[in-house]
């Protein structure tokens, strides 16, 4: 997941333009519509809340939901602890949320509270604040949920595999939490949950919390998640779900239509737990479950803990894929248990995390399945920066911006990995393991800035191995733009040997079939389709398509890389499967580039606003926001 509006905002920004909020001076603007004039700026400028003043420390959520009407229904019941004793206001997020009465509780009894809602900041939504009771009692918001909900994506029963049952999943990162329950949405804050969730009967409900009901009594299904988690990892979905156990930790649900593909092609998830236990010490959250999302789901994984969402789309059938668990299981470390405090510093969850990542698949797959992926990572990276600012090229990424997403691009997410792979090469792996043990244990539950890791790393990296790390180069990889001219790439012997048969390919040496595919991994082939020239002409297409069945692929990665070379050299012989592919398939970073590439040929301008308006009710409001962009769309008033 690696968006990139940056240079664009930055541009918009730069420009003057009218903008939802200024980020040159976030603390101007945010200031001059507070009352609470007595406070410092807000300590995360994504967040309305002051949780420097009050803050929330567990949620009790009892909602009903109604799939006819599109929204969720009920209350949540807030304990908080007040920080500064002269805080009187508790500051929460909201965003298109229906507040119906704030109310505190005592012994069972309630009492009406002075709230009103404050500023309104597009895509941020609107501050609720409300006057704490003397005694700070618990507070209680009933509330309801609008069907545009941004967190929450409602699927009619069409659009599920089964077609019998509706089915609902929310994706709280970055900010969309506070679009289904009000709270302080922000990853500095840490809360634990219990939830009571009314579903018509024959619907299962998951959320990453520990699931209590095997057996739901009149359709109430109750969970509770006793760690400390920021809100945008509570999560929840709803349908026609059915289970299995594949291993100690692990259960997959999944709609039965997927089920067994998913059991199979997960089958190392708990391999995976063991190797990553090994070297970063005990997976701590009970249960590793995978739920298995319909093909809308917008991103590849999401890290709910105690349960990843995954996208059906790395559903290969030949494993080959599964590096997508492998990352989602790492943020069972690095983003859940160790969090950015701010979304600025989200390479301290991607980063790390793709690090790990690599670290499980050489465990599990061996060095040439991680050298390959590495090799494939990099080349995107290098493109990637070419387009960016240089201020997002930095780790230490000093853009404002007025959304979180933004921070996350292949900057956080792989020069991160590079960084933490390059100190590892410098003092080794063993004592780089034991830096990192070290890391998690000492920051275990706690959010933190990129501040406080240099801190870390000083203290206990740097101070041992002065000769192995300097702080020049530590600097070096978090504040300046680009890779270090001290880093080596990655680069394996396996692509050498495929880029040699694409020259001679090109060279009309040899014919496509005369190739010797038949080991061939989707890491090889997808590096076969990136080294070919941009340019191919009907006839060569044509040759590698006959050769290699590439536009009936399964595979989503290799078929989306065809189908961009498709695209590019306007081969109409994919054009159907370019449509089955763009109307079945929401996943952002698969569908994204091949709207971007049909609009850099007028031709295919047609083509591309036919696919979408056909794909668009399918797709999650992530995916429609941007492609909505991409392709020019303007809804009809
Ligand atoms: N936490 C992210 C997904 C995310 C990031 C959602 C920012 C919303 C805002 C997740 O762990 C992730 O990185 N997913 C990637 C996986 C890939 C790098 C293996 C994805 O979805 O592509
Ligand atoms: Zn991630």
């Amino acid at each position: 997941m690696k968006i990139m509006r940056l240079i664009i905002l930055t541009c918009f920004f730069l420009c003057g333009c009218q903008s939802p909020i200024k980020p040159s001076q976030p603390e101007a603007t945010l200031e001059t519509a507070e009352t609470m004039d007595t406070l410092p700026q807000r300590p995360d400028v994504f967040s309305f809340s002051r949780h420097d003043q009050v803050k929330i420390t567990h949620l009790d959520l009892n909602l009903k939901v109604k799939f006819k009407q599109q929204i969720m229904d009920g209350f949540v019941t807030i304990n908080y602890k007040v920080i500064k004793p002269q805080a009187n206001q508790l500051i929460l997020d909201t965003r298109d949320l229906k507040i119906k009465r704030v109310e505190s509780i005592e012994a069972k009894k309630t009492h009406k509270l002075v709230w009103r809602m404050g500023q309104s900041i597009e895509g941020l939504g609107s501050e609720l604040i409300i006057n704490l009771p003397d005694n700070h009692a618990p507070i209680k918001i009933s509330y309801e949920t609008m069907p545009q909900a941004s967190g929450l994506q409602w699927l009619g029963a069409e659009k599920t595999s089964g077609k019998k049952h509706p089915f609902l999943f929310s994706q709280s990162q970055a900010v969309h939490a506070r679009s289904w329950i009000p709270v302080q949405d922000t990853p500095s804050v840490r809360v634990t949950y219990n939830a009571n969730i009314q579903v018509k009967a024959g619907l299962k409900v998951v959320m990453s919390a520990d699931n209590n009901n095997q057996q739901a009594i009149d359709g109430i299904h109750t969970f509770s998640m006793q760690q400390p988690i920021p809100a945008y990892l509570i999560a929840i979905a709803i349908g026609d779900l059915q289970l299995q156990t594949i291993s100690e930790h692990v259960t997959i649900y999944a709609e039965k239509e997927i089920l067994q593909a998913a059991a199979y092609e997960f089958a190392s998830t708990e391999n995976m737990i063991t190797a990553t236990e090994a070297m970063y010490g005990k997976y701590r959250w009970g249960q590793y479950d995978l739920l298995i999302l319909p093909p809308s789901f917008p991103f590849g994984g999401m890290e709910n803990p105690k349960l990843s969402h995954i996208t059906p789309t790395v559903i290969a059938g030949d494993r080959s894929l599964d590096s997508l668990i492998a990352h989602e299981l790492a943020h069972s470390w690095s983003g859940n248990l160790v969090t950015n405090a701010l979304w600025q510093d989200a390479w301290l969850n991607e980063g790390f995390t793709s690090y790990i990542e690599a670290r499980i698949i050489e465990a599990i797959y061996g060095t040439d399945r991680m050298l390959m992926e590495s090799t494939l990572i990099y080349q995107s990276l290098v493109e990637e920066m070419s387009e960016l600012s240089e201020d997002a090229q930095k780790l230490i990424n000093p853009s404002k911006t007025s959304d979180p997403d933004d921070y996350f691009s292949g900057v956080a997410y792989d020069k991160g990995r590079f960084f933490l792979e390059w100190m590892e090469q410098q003092v080794g792996r063993p004592d780089f393991d034991q830096f990192l043990n070290g890391y998690f244990e000492q920051y275990a539950f706690k959010s933190i800035t990129s501040q406080d890791f240099v801190a870390y790393l000083e203290h206990n990296l740097l101070r041992q191995f002065p000769h192995k790390i300097t702080e020049k180069q530590v600097d070096v990889w978090l504040n300046q733009p680009g890779l270090p001219e001290f880093f080596t790439p990655p680069a394996t012997q396996i692509f050498t040997v495929i880029d040699q048969q694409v020259e001679t390919w090109l060279a009309g040496d040899v014919e496509a079939k005369q190739i010797n595919t038949a080991s061939w991994t989707t890491q090889e082939w997808l590096h076969f389709l990136r080294a070919l020239p941009p340019q191919l002409n009907t006839e060569q297409l044509h040759e590698l398509d006959h050769a290699f069945q590439l536009t009936q692929r399964k595979n989503s990665e290799i078929a989306h890389d065809w189908l961009k070379i498709s695209i590019n050299n306007q081969y109409q012989a994919a054009y159907a499967r370019l449509i089955d592919y763009l109307s079945s398939i929401g996943r952002v970073k698969l569908i994204k580039p091949l709207y971007e590439a049909l609009m850099e040929h007028p031709d295919l301008h047609n083509l591309a606003m036919n696919i979408y308006i056909k794909s668009r009710p399918g797709y999650h409001n992530i995916a429609i926001k941007q492609i909505d962009a991409i392709v020019g769309f303007k809804q009809p008033e």
